[in-house]
């Protein structure tokens, strides 16, 4: 349901980038006590991207991405007003990577910040450059989803190592003349009790780095993955549904639902719920894993050229916290004009 303003914000054009390095289902044979078939038929994951380069970190992940939209659109990052780095794992503590990104690729009149909402980050960046848009004050916006997950990833974990990889992927947004395009509604929720059920124990101001912790090996990523595969598929079906009905839209007017791509399972059993088809759904999980605030972008831009203006999208996604939610799009551009760009 649009509030009642006369701008409407529109994502206007997809970049993106993955690593090269492919690390595959048999190399992770060998590092944990797993199969390449146990790992498919329970996530549906068959290899992830992972990011080598020690002198490289998320930043670099990003600025790639946001590079290719500078170059399709002929953009002089000069115009950018603002970089909104949705990730969880920066740089560094204590300082901003979209500060940082935003520098590096000469957005001099910007301002860059980071967006800590797990594998909502997107979506709720996204929510929040829209609504930057829609008061008029600003004009082109880049919202970055991103993720160097394998820097957090026990690599002797069977039951976290299987599932990330790390990419990026960037929305330029833009004012939209036609206010029935563009980002039309968002339903968002959180809940802090997911907090004991994914997280990374030490770091944080609750536990701070100790000779202890590192030892523990309470730096890495854990997650009790059965019970946040429940509230995971409970929170995604739930939410598609709201947006579609606040908007009074039924299945057969989406185009396309974009999920966050945790699990093939989660996947297959949201979209049933929701009553959409396979084929309707956008899937990266295959080939990168999860790849945390980047999976809906990673999306987007590969299925940009197949776009049209006019579709109806559903992003929508679950991660720690536990955050939740979905955004309603209606596509503001014939994707195939970028195609060779
Ligand atoms: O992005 C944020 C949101 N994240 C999610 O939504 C993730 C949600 N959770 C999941 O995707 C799944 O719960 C996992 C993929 C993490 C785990 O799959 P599962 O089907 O829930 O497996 P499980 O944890 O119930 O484990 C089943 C069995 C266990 O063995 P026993 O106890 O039955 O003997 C595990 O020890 O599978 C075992 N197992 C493995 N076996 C081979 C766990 N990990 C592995 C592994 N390889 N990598």
């Amino acid at each position: 349901m649009k509030p009642n303003h006369t701008i409407n914000a529109a994502i206007t054009c997809m970049g993106g980038f993955v690593p090269e390095y492919r690390l595959t289902n048999q190399e992770l044979e060998g590092y944990v006590q797993t199969s390449d078939e146990w790992i498919r038929t329970r996530t549906g994951i068959g290899e992830r991207r992972i990011l080598k380069d020690e002198t490289k970190a998320t930043s670099d992940l990003a600025i790639a991405a946001i590079n290719e939209i500078l170059r399709k659109k002929n953009l002089d990052p000069k115009e950018i007003d603002c970089v909104i780095c949705s990730t969880m794992t920066p740089d560094m503590q204590l300082t901003v990577t979209g500060a940082y990104i935003a520098w590096k690729i000469g957005a001099d009149n910007a301002w860059g910040y980071d967006f800590t909402a797990a594998c909502c980050g997107f979506i709720y960046g996204l929510t929040t450059a829209a609504t930057y848009i829609e008061s008029g004050r600003f004009k082109k916006i880049i919202v970055v989803g991103v993720d160097n997950m394998s820097r957090f990833v026990d690599y002797t974990d069977r039951n976290t190592c299987i599932l990330f990889g790390d990419g990026g992927a960037a929305a330029l947004v833009e004012p939209c003349d036609d206010t029935s395009l563009g980002v039309l509604d968002s339903v968002f929720h959180s809940n802090g009790f997911g907090r004991q059920l994914m997280n990374q124990k030490a770091g944080g101001s609750l536990k701070p780095a100790s000779h202890a912790t590192v030892d523990a090996r309470e730096h890495y990523a854990f997650m009790d993955g059965k019970a946040v595969f429940k509230y995971a598929v409970e929170g995604m079906a739930s939410s598609s549904l709201e947006v579609m009905k606040k908007n009074n839209l039924t299945v057969n007017d989406i185009a396309w639902i974009v999920p966050h791509q945790a699990n093939l399972r989660i996947i297959e059993v949201v979209a049933k719920e929701v009553g959409v088809p396979m084929e309707k759904v956008m899937l990266n999980i295959e080939k990168f894993g999860n790849t945390i605030a980047a999976t809906i972008p990673l999306c987007l831009w590969e299925y940009e050229p197949r776009l049209k203006k006019g579709d109806y999208i559903i992003l929508v996604s679950f991660g720690g916290g536990f955050t939740w939610g979905a955004t309603l799009l209606k596509w503001g551009y014939d994707g195939s004009d970028f195609i060779g760009k």
